[in-house]
């Protein structure tokens, strides 16, 4: 089968990474028939730099005519002097919402062989875990209302936390398929006993639970959900949550498993097309130096066949190919640890993994 891949490489080590996920594309599609056209485009700071703005139109529309969109990451140092507006991050907002991707599902597992890189206690962690964040993506305080007023103290500025019924129902239901889908567990995380918002969040979802009763379904203020997480966090499958707590609590999720240069993400809409991107940031201290760990695009780009292209055992083909990589001890520099493993570069970690494949 053949498919149009939009690339946005983005800033920093963007460009090294997903130049190690294309390398590894290429060579599941000679092992399976497949051919992959790719188009690079630009967002970010380099779009910046190079015309003006960092989120170009042609951007917009060549993401929208390709079957499948792999982004490596955007901002740094450079441009976090600038306005709001023009700023690198403003393009990922904008694109998620010019592509309609109001679903993230943002997968933190321990990997066994990784166990010693986790920052928790080992009794904690020898329990396992392996959770899925799904977190809405294009509503909430990210893309409400916000600017300047005058307030009780002169001058303030506000953003504004809004949910609908129709943006809470749907991004609830991919969170109800999801956990049909694993071990039929789902927490709803929300600030009920403080937010309005949050309150229709949680009538919302209740109703929705109504409809899978075999999904054995809770709530949990966000307060204690950063708590837990820490404390026991086997006790989470799958969990569902808003666009700024989602934003957090997959940072904390993705810290504990150690091992945050390999957690990849999906966002996704109605159409088929989604965006893959590792959950980690552009890493400008170490770009260019051929150190950053590819996996995380590397999974991403698993996940982007999995999901928008329909390619199920070329997927699963690629991560058994990270798994044994790992397992045969083989690390970059953000999972060596104390192991004292020499690491791999960048382009020696995907050579392995194109090895496997
Ligand atoms: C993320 C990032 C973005 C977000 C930033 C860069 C705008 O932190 O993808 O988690 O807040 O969504
Ligand atoms: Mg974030």
């Amino acid at each position: 089968m053949e498919f149009n891949i939009a690339l946005l490489k983005g800033d920093g080590i963007g460009p090294e990474i997903v130049d190690s996920a294309v390398r590894i594309l290429e060579k599941t599609a000679a092992k399976f028939g497949h051919r992959f056209n790719f188009t690079s485009y630009l967002i970010g700071g380099c779009a910046i730099d190079e015309v003006g703005v960092p989120l170009p139109e042609e951007t917009v529309k060549g993401c929208l005519a390709s079957d499948s969109v792999l982004l490596g990451a955007v901002g740094g140092y450079k441009w976090d002097g600038l306005p709001g507006d023009i700023r690198p991050e403003k393009a990922l907002l904008g694109i998620r919402s010019a592509l309609g991707l109001y679903t993230n599902l943002r997968p933190a597992k321990l990997y066994p062989a990784l166990r010693s890189a986790s920052p928790l206690k080992d009794e904690i962690v020898s329990r396992g875990f392996d959770i899925v964040i799904v977190r809405e993506l294009t509503g909430g305080i990210y893309f409400g209302d916000r600017g300047y007023r005058e307030g009780k103290y002169g001058q303030e500025a506000f953003d504004t936390e809004a949910y609908s019924v129709t943006e809470i129902e749907r991004i609830g239901r991919v969170a109800f398929e999801t956990a049909m889908k694993r071990n039929k567990k789902l927490c709803s995380i929300d600030k009920a006993n403080v937010l309005e918002s949050s309150r229709l969040w949680r009538k919302t979802m209740h109703a929705l639970a109504e409809e899978y009763p075999e999904v054995e379904y809770s709530d949990m203020f966000v307060d204690n959900a950063a708590m837990q997480l820490v404390r026991d966090p086997c006790q989470f499958d799958v969990i569902v949550t808003s666009n700024m707590f989602g934003d957090i609590l997959s940072d904390e999720a993705s810290q504990i498993t150690g091992s945050i240069g390999m957690l990849p993400s999906a966002s996704l809409g109605a159409a088929k097309r989604g965006m893959y991107e590792p959950i980690h940031g552009s890493a400008p201290d170490i770009a260019g130096q051929d150190k950053a760990d590819p996996i995380a695009t590397i999974l991403s780009a698993a996940m982007m066949l999995r999901y928008s292209l329909g390619l199920e055992k070329e997927a699963d083909c690629i991560e058994a190919a990270v798994d044994k990589v790992l397992d045969a001890g083989w690390r970059t520099a953000d999972i060596a640890g104390d192991t004292g493993t020499v690491p791999l570069s960048c382009s020696e970690m995907t050579k392995k993994i194109e090895e496997v494949i």
